[in-house]
């Protein structure tokens, strides 16, 4: 798919699209800024396809809500008027989601040319891009947002979600698996946004580049994600890895077991032993070595990569045990989003750690009660064989740390059930010893769309995973569960290190309008924007 932009508005158009879109925004803030004259203008042109919508009551106002039209003398052979909700509401996540949804909405049908009008969009956000990080109401995170000074060309911003949105969209979850699909994705050739003229047309081509880039890796993280076990193996893991770092121009370094038996990376390998599929951890690293980022950071983002997670001994109920398949995500988002950096900067220091495993029973299971010694020393009791996620990523932080002489971590793991029930799939969980970094850390996640809230690390909690046969355990009572997973992975660290807990927000169960059942490519942008230092303050 082309993607181009224009400054002229609706007559910027360079050809008759197939559909354009035309997004409507309720509330009082879009008409003082020039809406209104704008869909006047659109109303007239369409030959009053706007005001006959609403003389029926029929103008779609609510979000991911459709109503088509015929085009009239505009540039199109046919209308799509798709409601974006209340300008209240609206941030970034909502134009990016509006945009997938426009575009799955063609799935089926033969558009081959898509035009977006921007120009609402674009008025909507003007002067209040800082303010454009909120989820679900705008007092969400308000407290971050507002310390932001950062001003951003409101065209620029609609362009990067849009066409982020509209990539997104066009993927399509069941083409890879199933045989048969009901409605197949638009075929797409051009995609083309109408900007007002008052837009900086070199700045929206640029936001095009990036944009794409970042989209091809988010649907790369969802794609990859939702591949079965069975196919998707470990050392499956290493080997698509590698390719990747081999068409981006990254380092690849897959450790098998018997380095990590000779390193001591005795957490991860009780996950691994399980399983026939044996464990391995890929290191995906860009820049020259040693050398630092222009933030002055080493970063290395470390993912959670459990191929499948049964619950070993402490088996799992058999009941939707298929969805540990997405037990993998966060590994796939640290490589996908590392491969991205990669393209949007080469030559920039970054590190990705996956720690691949599969968690299952057999003979030569681990046991409740085993005691191992972590890569950093540490002797941990496994009470519990389904808390596997913390014992591989302790072992892949403290190797981060020590072997790459990472300057701050970040790592991204479905870790746990609570976090799920908890915080549900639009928001993750987050932590982290360092304020200023968590700080970033959740700047960059509201620049890319994504939503983490902050649960404390309380210390007292500590005591809840003592143990009598080694240093501390991997589980414990009920009590500040989700606390523990923390501090737990807190052990393993020395340097400012943020963690995301995105077992909600990493796979949906049902479709959305903007998106399919299956991986969400959770934390992927988020990653990226902090690794290019979208999360700084300017
Ligand atoms: N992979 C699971 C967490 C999970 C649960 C992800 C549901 C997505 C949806 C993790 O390994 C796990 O089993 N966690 C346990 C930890 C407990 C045994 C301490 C949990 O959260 O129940
Ligand atoms: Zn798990
Ligand atoms: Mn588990």
């Amino acid at each position: 798919m082309r993607i181009q932009v224009s400054a002229g508005g609706l007559s910027g158009a360079t050809a008759k699209s197939g559909l354009l879109a035309i997004p409507l925004i309720n509330g009082k803030g879009s008409s003082e800024r020039g809406t209104s004259a704008h869909l006047t203008e659109v109303d007239r042109r369409s030959g009053g396809q706007l005001t006959a919508l609403r003389a029926v009551g029929d103008a779609p106002s609510k979000r991911f809500s459709f109503s088509t039209a015929p085009a009239g003398s505009l540039p199109a052979e046919q209308l799509l008027f798709a409601g974006l909700g209340s300008a209240e509401t609206l941030d970034r996540q909502a134009i990016l989601r509006w945009a997938a949804a426009v575009t799955r909405k063609l799935a089926g049908r033969n558009v081959r040319r898509l035009a977006i009008d921007a120009t609402p969009i674009v008025a909507a956000l003007k002067g209040d891009a800082p303010a454009l990080y909120a989820n679900g109401g705008a007092s969400f995170g308000a407290g971050i947002d507002a310390r932001s000074k950062e001003r951003l060309d409101a065209g620029v911003l609609a362009v990067e979600l849009i066409v982020r949105g509209v990539i997104e969209g066009s993927f399509h979850e069941g083409l890879d698996g199933k045989s048969h699909v009901e409605a197949f994705p638009a075929p797409l050739e051009l995609l083309e946004i109408l900007l007002p003229t008052s837009c900086d047309l070199s700045a929206a081509k640029a936001a095009v580049r990036r944009s794409e880039i970042i989209a091809d890796g988010t649907v790369r993280t969802k794609r990859w994600s939702n591949r079965p076990a069975n196919e998707m193996p470990p050392l499956g893991i290493a080997e698509e890895a590698r390719d990747r770092a081999r068409a981006v121009g990254l380092r690849a370094r897959i450790i098998g077991v018997k380095e990590l038996e000779r390193m001591g990376a005795g957490m991860l390998l009780a996950v691994g032993r399980g399983s026939d599929n044996p464990p391995c951890m890929v290191v995906l690293s860009g820049g020259a070595p040693r050398s630092k980022d222009p933030l002055g950071r080493r970063l290395a983002m470390v993912g959670k990569g459990v191929c499948f997670d049964t619950g070993g001994i402490s088996i799992k109920p058999a009941d939707g045990m298929e969805e540990m398949k997405m037990d993998k995500n966060g590994a796939i988002a640290v490589i996908e989003a590392a491969a991205t950096v990669a393209q949007l900067d080469p030559g920039r220091v970054i590190h990705a750690v996956a720690a691949c495993v599969e968690n299952m029973p057999s003979g030569h299971a681990t046991r409740p009660g085993d005691v191992v010694t972590a890569l950093n020393g540490k002797r941990v009791e496994i009470t519990n064989t389904d808390a596997e996620g913390r014992l591989i990523l302790g072992d892949a932080l403290h190797f981060a740390e020590r072997d790459l002489g990472a300057t701050h971590l970040v790592d991204v793991a479905t870790l746990t059930g609570i976090v799920n029930s908890t915080f549900g799939g639009e928001v993750a969980g987050s932590c982290g010893t360092d304020p200023n970094f968590l700080d970033e850390t959740h700047l960059a996640a509201r620049r890319a769309g994504e939503v983490y809230w902050p649960y404390p690390l309380a210390d007292a909690y500590m005591k809840n995973m003592d143990s009598w046969a080694g240093d501390f355990q991997n589980s414990g009572t009920r009590e500040a569960m989700l606390i523990r997973s923390g501090l737990f992975l807190r052990e393993f660290t020395t340097v400012p290190w943020v963690h995301l807990d995105i077992a909600g927000t990493a796979y949906r169960r049902a479709n959305a309008p903007w998106a399919g059942r299956g991986s969400t490519g959770a934390a992927h942008s988020t990653l990226v924007e902090l690794a290019m230092g979208g999360g700084v303050r300017r």
